[in-house]
């Protein structure tokens, strides 16, 4: 896409929102719905597996399922504040060597990377204007699990969404944040060869775990 979203999502996350995250973390574990992700693909039972997270954040994801089901991860994300926390937080936990941690917009560098057992998008496509080229990218990368949240498509996430762009805009600020249609995105990973196993609900978010059939 010619944009330059991985400069607008850059700026978008600062130092000081990605280090009081790390915090709450450390305090309190990973957010719920992150947990519901983490839930599905220890349901999977899978050992060893490789792990892509799109749009990792502060690393949650690959901080716990290297625990237990993740030989090595790959964290791709547009914003280096995030990166830096996340990557702080894997040299505490001695996990440095088995992180690759690649700052770009995912579907720029899409190409140049390989494969993986599970792929995560959590709370990623609300940021990104082009929800099917970044599902579509993030399933190619699937050999057998792909787990994402979003934001439930509810009448008062709409207003939500629509109040927080309107100061987006008043603040001359390009970020913005997306309410994609979530039947679509559910069509589009059917025809991507994966049928769903799993739909949890939150108040705002909705996580759905597909699995890789053909
Ligand atoms: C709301 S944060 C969520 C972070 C983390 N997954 C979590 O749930 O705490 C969205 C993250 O997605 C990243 N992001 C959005 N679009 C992206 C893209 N196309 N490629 C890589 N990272 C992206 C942002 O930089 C940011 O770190």
């Amino acid at each position: 896409m010619p944009c330059n979203c991985c400069e607008i999502t850059d700026n978008a996350f600062s130092e000081s929102e990605a280090r009081s995250e790390l915090k709450n973390y450390r305090r309190h574990g990973p957010p719920k719905q992150t947990n519901l992700i983490l839930e599905a693909i220890r349901s999977l039972e899978l050992k060893n597996a490789d792990l892509l997270d799109i749009g990792g954040g502060i690393g949650v994801i690959h901080h716990e399922l290297l625990e237990d089901v993740a030989r090595e991860a790959t964290h791709v994300d547009a914003s280096s504040a995030y990166l830096k926390q996340a990557k702080e937080e894997a040299a505490r936990r001695r996990h440095s060597e088995r992180v690759n941690f690649i700052h770009a917009d995912f579907t720029d560098v899409a190409s140049e990377l390989p494969k993986a057992d599970v792929v995560t998008l959590d709370r990623v496509v609300c940021c990104y204007p082009d929800f099917r080229r970044l599902l579509e990218a993030a399933a190619d990368h699937s050999r057998r699990a792909l787990a994402l949240t979003y934001p439930r498509e509810t009448w008062y996430l709409r207003i939500g969404f629509r109040i927080m762009n309107f100061f987006q805009r008043l603040r001359k600020d390009p970020f913005r944040v997306f309410l994609h249609p979530v039947a679509q995105m559910d069509e589009l990973l059917k025809k991507e060869g994966f049928e769903r196993v799993s739909l949890r609900r939150l108040f705002v978010w909705e996580m759905t775990l597909y699995q890789r059939v053909v």
